[in-house]
């Protein structure tokens, strides 16, 4: 597929057929993300890659994320809650779910330089399976559970989960949610 189409093409899923993903396209996907830029060469992402019986644990872990939602009940409907609590607690059904982390660190910098390096290397990953004719979703709303997450997964107390990323073979086709026209300031 050709790079701008599967920028155009690719779209957040979040129902999946459940069919599994072969682990050479996994290890494609995550070379495709470690290839990305980061200052001085930091390469500060990691990636946890979920399948099995522990995709089906962290699936038990983000489905306690539901309490969290109360916050949100002023806004979304009622359909939508049960919606989203299905959602958190079977991440749509995916396959894999990838934990992504980035060391932990208080200076202002530091953080800037790790979540946008990672941001970039997650967005290879998505765009290298759009490529191979899978789905992904980004999902930063397993922040509130992150705690129990990097316990189920082995991640010592030095690094951070940023986002959960869901991986598989898609079961719905998206519409596309739109774009601003105008993003640009063009000076000179
Ligand atoms: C950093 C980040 C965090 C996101 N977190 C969530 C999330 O917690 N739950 C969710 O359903 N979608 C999440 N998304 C997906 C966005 O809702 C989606 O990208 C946006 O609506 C645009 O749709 P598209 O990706 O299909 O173009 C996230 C996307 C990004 C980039």
């Amino acid at each position: 597929m050709e790079l701008y189409e599967a920028i155009r093409t690719r779209r957040s899923v979040r129902d999946y057929d459940g069919a599994e993903v072969d682990h050479a396209v996994l290890e494609r996907l995550v070379a495709a993300a470690g290839a990305a830029p980061s200052p001085y060469n930091a390469q500060p992402w990691r990636f946890h890659v979920a399948t099995g019986a522990t995709r089906d644990a962290v699936c038990e872990i983000t489905a306690l994320s539901t309490v969290h939602l109360q916050e949100y009940l002023d806004v979304l409907p009622p359909s939508r809650l049960a919606q989203a609590e299905h959602f958190f607690a079977s991440l749509g059904g995916a396959p894999v779910v990838i934990a992504v982390t980035v060391p932990c660190s208080d200076d202002d910098l530091s953080r800037i330089n790790e979540y946008m390096s990672t941001g970039g290397a997650v967005q290879n990953l998505m765009l290298a399976a759009t490529a191979e004719g899978l789905a992904c979703c980004n999902l930063t709303f397993a922040f509130w559970v992150r705690d129990k997450l990097s316990s189920l997964l082995g991640i010592g107390q030095d690094r951070e989960i940023v986002s959960l990323v869901l991986v598989g073979h898609p079961a719905e086709v998206p519409n596309d949610p739109g774009r601003l026209e105008t993003i640009a300031t063009y000076l000179g």
